[in-house]
C-alpha cells in the first residue's frame, strides 16, 4: 500500500522523496481509500475570454469550498486527534510566501513543496491554492486515481474543523453541464471530459462512420459556439494582413470534400496496458472512425492571408476554443509544408458527412489533416498562426510522443522525441469478438486497416492459428489513391474450418504501399503513454462442437 504507483510522473516521485518521512507515511497509509471518488463539482464553463475571467474569479471563490463526500473515516479512526483548521485559515495559505494549502473532502494538505513539481504546471495548481481541489479534479479527471490520492496523502497536515460548514452560496455548477447529448451505443471511457468509442460490431458496419457513433476524444468541456458570432482568427505574416473570418467568409473559399479516417494515438492502448501498465485512457480498438469532411482548404486560407512557404522550417499552430481554468486552449501544430501543399488536402472543415459538424466533433469549424494523428485535427478552431516553432501546447510538446520501452516516468524527456504526425500502418479485427463462441464449418473475420501519411493499404493477412499460416483477406470499399489514401479499407475473410477444431487464435496484420508492416507483439513497441500500438491484433474464439 505504501508503494508508489509505478507509472507516476517524475515530479510526483520527487514529491514522494521529499515527503516520505515515517510520520507522513503513517498518515498516508491510513488516509488512502481507493474507492473514494471526489464528487463532480459544478461550475459554468465555456470558451472565450469573459468566461475565462469568470473562471479565474470562480477559482478563487471556490477556495471557500463546498460540502463534499468524505473519505477520512479510516483516517479519523487511527489518528487520535488530527489538527483542526478553519476554512479561513486554509484560505489564508494561498501563496508561496504564506505556504500553499488545499483541501480534499475534510482533509487539509500543505502542498507548498509540491507546487513547482506539479506535472500539470504550478500555475494550474495555484488556482486551487487556499481552497478545495474538487472543482479542478472534476475538470482534470486524470487526478481521480488512487495513486494521485496516495501522493496527496503525504502532504496531509490535518482536517477541517467539523463546525466550519462550507457557505451555501458557494455551490458551484458543472463545467460539463452544457456538453451535448450522446448516442447510447458509444462505449464511454470517461464521461467528463467525454471520451468514447463505437463498439467493434458497429465500427465496421459502414465504410463511413455515422456521426452519432464517431469516436470522441475531448480533453475539456465542449464549448458552445454561436455560429453567428463565430470568427476564425488567421494571423498574417509580418507586414501582412490578418484575417478575421466569419462562417460566411469561410464558405466563400472553394469547397473541398474528402473522406478521411481519424485515429487517436491511443487507439488499442488497452492491449498495451495488458502487457505493462501505461498512463492514459483505456481505448479498445474503436478510437478510429471515418467521415466525409467538407470545408475550405487551409492552403487557400493561408494564401489569402499572405503566407507562403518560407525557407526556415515553420509550423502552423492551431488553437481551439475549449480552454481550461487558466484560459489555456487546446492546441497543436503541423509543419507549414504540409499545410501549404494542396495535395495534402488539409481542411478547415465545417461539414461532416453532409451535416454541419456535430458539437463533439468541433462545431462550427475544425482542422482535418489527412493521414495525421487525431491530436492535430484541432476542433472548435479559434486561431491559426504560422510560427517558427511547433505549438507550445501541452498536447504538442508533453503528450502524443513515442518513446523506447526502456523509458519510464523517471527518465522521460519529452523534448527528446518528435511529436507524432503521420501514424504507422494499423489493422484490427472487429468480428468475431474476443472469447466469442462461433459456429463450426466456417468463420467470417472482419476488420479495418489504415496507414498514415496517405499510404494505401495493399494487403491484409489473416491467420486462424496464431500466425503459423496466413490467408489474404478481401479488401472492401473504395479504391485508395496512391500517396493520398486518407481513408481506411474495410476487409473480410471467409474461411472453412477443419472438422473438430475447438478454438481459433485469429490474428490480422496489414501491409501498406511502402511495405511497412505491423510488429507481431506489443513488447518491442511498448511506451509509457501507451500510444502508437499497432501490434498484430489477436482474437481468441471457441468453436461450437
Ligand atoms: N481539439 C480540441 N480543440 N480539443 C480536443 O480535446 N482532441 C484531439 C483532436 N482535436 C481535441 C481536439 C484528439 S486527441 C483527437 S484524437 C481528435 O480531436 C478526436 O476527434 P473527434 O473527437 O472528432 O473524434
Amino acid at each position: 500500500m505504501l508503494l508508489l504507483h509505478r507509472a507516476v510522473a517524475p515530479g510526483l516521485q520527487q514529491a514522494y522523496r521529499l515527503k516520505s518521512t515515517p510520520a507522513r507515511l503513517c498518515i498516508r497509509a491510513c488516509c488512502t481509500n481507493a474507492s473514494f471518488q471526489p464528487q463532480r463539482s459544478s461550475f459554468t464553463f465555456s470558451g472565450g475570454n469573459s468566461s475565462t475571467r469568470r473562471w479565474r474569479v470562480m477559482g478563487t471563490l471556490l477556495g471557500l469550498g463546498a460540502v463534499l463526500a468524505c473519505h477520512d473515516q479510516q483516517c479519523r479512526a487511527s489518528q487520535e486527534s488530527p489538527r483542526r483548521y478553519t476554512r479561513e485559515e486554509v484560505k489564508s495559505h494561498c501563496s508561496p510566501e504564506t505556504g500553499v494549502w488545499v483541501t480534499l473532502g475534510s482533509e487539509v494538505f500543505d502542498i507548498t513543496e509540491f507546487v513547482d513539481i506539479h506535472p500539470g504546471g504550478a500555475s494550474k495548481l495555484m488556482l486551487a491554492a487556499g481552497g478545495p481541489l474538487e472543482p479542478f479534479w472534476a475538470l482534470y479527471a486524470v487526478h481521480n486515481q488512487p495513486h494521485v490520492r496516495e501522493i496527496l496523502a503525504q502532504y496531509k497536515i490535518g482536517e477541517l474543523s467539523p463546525d466550519d460548514k462550507a457557505p451555501s452560496i458557494l455551490k458551484t455548477s458543472d463545467p460539463y453541464m452544457d456538453d451535448p447529448i450522446r448516442h447510447s451505443a458509444l462505449k464511454v471511457n470517461t464521461q467528463c471530459p467525454f471520451n468514447a468509442e463505437p463498439p467493434p460490431e458497429l465500427l465496421t458496419e459502414n465504410y463511413i462512420t455515422p456521426n452519432p457513433i464517431f469516436f470522441t476524444r475531448n480533453h475539456l468541456p465542449v464549448p458552445n459556439v454561436d455560429p453567428d458570432t463565430y470568427r476564425l482568427n488567421v494571423v498574417g505574416p509580418p507586414g501582412g494582413q490578418s484575417l478575421c473570418l466569419s462562417l460566411d467568409d469561410l464558405y466563400q473559399f472553394p469547397k473541398h470534400e474528402i473522406t478521411v479516417t481519424l485515429q487517436c494515438a491511443g487507439n488499442r492502448r488497452s492491449e498495451m496496458t495488458q502487457f505493462k501498465e501505461v498512463r492514459g485512457l483505456e481505448w479498445s480498438l474503436g478510437a478510429i472512425s471515418t467521415a466525409r469532411w467538407a470545408g475550405a482548404r487551409l492552403c487557400d486560407v493561408l494564401a489569402q492571408a499572405g503566407h507562403q512557404l518560407c525557407e526556415t522550417e515553420a509550423h502552423v499552430c492551431f488553437e481551439g476554443l475549449d480552454s481550461d481554468p487558466t484560459g489555456t486552449a487546446y492546441g497543436a501544430s503541423i509543419p507549414l509544408a504540409r499545410a501549404m501543399d494542396p495535395e495534402a488536402e488539409v481542411l478547415l472543415a465545417y461539414e461532416m458527412n453532409g451535416q454541419p459538424l456535430p458539437r463533439d466533433h468541433g462545431f462550427p469549424v475544425r482542422v482535418v489533416v489527412p493521414g495525421v494523428v487525431g491530436a492535430r485535427h484541432v476542433k472548435w478552431l479559434g486561431k491559426v498562426s504560422v510560427e517558427p516553432e511547433e505549438s507550445f501546447s501541452h498536447w504538442q510538446r508533453r503528450d502524443y510522443k513515442g518513446f523506447s520501452p526502456s523509458v519510464d516516468w523517471d527518465t522521460v524527456d519529452f523534448d527528446s522525441a518528435p511529436s507524432i504526425q503521420e501514424l504507422p500502418i494499423q489493422s484490427a479485427i472487429t468480428q468475431p469478438k474476443e472469447g466469442e463462441i462461433i459456429g463450426s464449418g466456417e468463420v467470417t473475420v472482419k476488420g479495418y486497416a489504415w496507414s498514415g501519411g496517405g499510404r494505401a493499404v495493399v494487403r491484409v493477412d489473416v491467420s486462424l492459428d496464431g500466425g503459423l499460416t496466413w490467408q489474404v483477406a478481401e479488401l472492401e470499399g473504395e479504391e485508395q489513391r496512391a500517396r493520398k489514401a486518407w481513408a481506411w479499407r474495410l476487409w473480410h475473410l471467409q474461411a472453412p474450418l477443419p472438422a473438430g477444431i475447438k478454438e481459433l487464435n485469429i490474428v490480422c496484420k496489414a501491409v501498406d504501399e511502402s511495405y511497412n508492416v505491423q510488429p507481431d507483439t506489443v513488447a518491442p513497441i511498448w511506451n509509457l503513454r501507451g500510444v502508437l500500438n499497432n501490434a498484430w491484433h489477436r482474437v481468441h474464439v471457441h468453436v461450437a462442437p
